[in-house]
């Protein structure tokens, strides 16, 4: 991966050290092996499960220990296994120096409990929610969420996973040996500085870009190696960068096998050779790995940026590379099939909808072209013209119905995020969504229109609305944010 800053430092040394430092770089590249989450199994636990946000020390790339931040983790934090029916009690204690919030995104349950930047945990606080599990087998994942410092505290290392079970996998004969041939994996972006540790420094033009370093890191290392065995292999995608939209591709363009998308399961398995996945969108995908060959996980360029209008250079596009590589154990006893079809979604009816909204992503200066620079960047970032307001509540919806929301971006793509449901895509773009994309949602990816409907289940009093928006982090701490109860 020869991006742009390797060659600008590079350029400046004599070709005898370009060749010994890119002989270094290949050797250090999959040199590491995969880290997993810790698996932290909350099946049938009575005793609240402890989470501890706190600073601690890591190394992204070997032998240079920086400083990062987890969940009762070095860095990232457990991935917690739950079950479906379960009441899931949790003790969020925040060691941190920052205010936060912890939000379960992905779960379909009551806003009380749902992290949003209403149930803050200052620091030294402890926070109990409980969380009532009544949703079909899913990643979903958990993150900070406090207004205006979100960004900073997912870049600094805070993400964690949550496995929801409900049997369907196990029936399937899905893989499902974690750390064997189910694998999670987090995908990431950083920039590092010279000793190895990640610089968060977005400047005006990479807050309405979207913060994108040009290293990708996967479950918290540089360029890793997951040894898989000579068969099926379920992998568990999860995009937790900030802005970086990955654009995923085998190195030899074997498929990506599509099961489950935000939500769960697909109807019947999606085979793709291009795999889309932006901030805060989760697949699960089964990979062939029965041929014995190793292979190379790449992701192209990233070129989401807005128009800039009078502000004159574009932020630069951003480079795509090698991610992680897979090679082969023989050791490992092997799934060999991928089923030819999994648990039939029940597509919403699109006939019993109580209210229809718009939503425009507004990414450049109020108002276009002619809406001046005075507003500072929180001015330029809103929903229908505003940016998020603790204050306000900007929507209303009405518990047991059925919603059509209709969002469009401005300029750039923004991946859409709805909190407290899990949604289906009527449109993308004026059109009917890739089959991979016709299961359940919690974000999707606009690029410039969709369509989706929302059903609306859980409470959300004035206390603790519910939140909608862009997962480009840097966007929703900007102001791309909004709020609604259910009631
Ligand atoms: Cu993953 Cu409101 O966020
Ligand atoms: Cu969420
Ligand atoms: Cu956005």
């Amino acid at each position: 991966m020869l991006t742009r800053r390797h060659f600008l430092a590079a350029s400046a040394l004599s070709s005898v050290a370009i060749l010994a430092r890119f002989e270094a770089q290949a050797q250090a590249r999959f040199a590491t092996p995969l880290p997993m989450p810790q698996l932290l199994d909350a099946r049938g636990s009575e005793a609240p499960i402890p989470l501890v946000l706190a600073k601690g020390t890591h190394a992204y790339r070997e032998g240079r220990s920086v400083g990062a931040m987890g969940y009762s983790a070095p860095v990232l934090g457990p991935a917690v296994r739950v079950t479906r029916g379960q009441r899931v009690a949790m003790a969020v204690e925040n060691r941190s120096e920052r205010l936060t919030t912890v939000h379960w995104h992905g779960l379909i349950i009551p806003s009380a409990a749902d992290g949003g930047p209403h149930n803050a945990i200052p620091r030294g606080g402890t926070w109990k929610p409980v969380l009532p599990i009544d949703q079909p087998e899913a990643t979903a994942w958990f993150h900070p969420h406090p207004h205006g410092d979100t960004a900073r505290q997912v870049y600094s290392g805070a993400t964690g996973l949550l496995l929801i079970e409900d049997g369907s996998g196990e029936q399937l004969g899905l893989p499902r040996t974690y750390g064997i041939d189910d694998l999670p994996l987090i995908l990431q972006d950083r920039w590092f500085d010279r000793s190895g540790a990640p610089v968060y420094s977005p400047s005006p033009m990479e807050i309405m870009a979207g913060f994108r370093g040009d290293t990708v890191i996967v479950n918290g290392v540089v360029s890793p190696l997951a040894r898989v065995p000579a068969g099926v292999v379920r992998l568990r995608l999860l995009n937790a960068a900030n802005a970086r939209i990955f654009d995923l591709r085998f190195s030899d363009r074997r498929a990506f096998h599509v099961i489950a998308s935000d939500g769960g399961y697909l109807s019947a398995p999606v085979a793709v050779r291009r795999l889309l996945i932006a901030p805060g969108e989760r697949y699960e995908v089964l990979v062939d790995f029965s041929n014995g060959a190793e292979v190379v996980l790449e992701s192209g360029p990233d070129d989401n940026r807005p128009m800039m209008g009078m502000m004159g250079a574009a932020p630069p596009l951003i480079d795509g590379g090698q991610v992680m590589k897979f090679a082969i154990d023989r050791s490992q006893p092997a799934t060999t099939s991928i089923p030819k079809s999994l648990v039939p979604v029940l597509r919403l009816d699109g006939g019993r909808i109580a209210a229809r909204r718009q939503f425009l992503l507004n990414d450049m200066m109020m108002g276009g072209m002619g809406g001046g620079m005075g507003g500072g960047m929180g001015g330029m970032m809103g929903i229908n013209g505003r940016p998020f307001d603790m204050e306000r509540i900007d929507v209303e919806t009405r518990l047991g119905t059925l919603e059509l929301w209709h969002i469009a971006s401005q300029s750039m793509a923004h991946p859409f995020h709805v909190h407290g449901t899990q949604f289906q895509i009527l449109t993308l773009d004026g059109r009917t969504p890739p089959a991979h994309l016709q299961g359940w949602k919690d974000t999707v990816l606009v690029t410039r229109e969709a369509q989706i409907l929302v059903p609306l289940t859980q409470p959300a009093p004035r206390s603790h609305p519910f939140m909608y928006h862009c997962h480009i982090l840097e966007h929703e701490d900007a102001g791309m944010m909004g709020q609604f109860t259910c009631a």
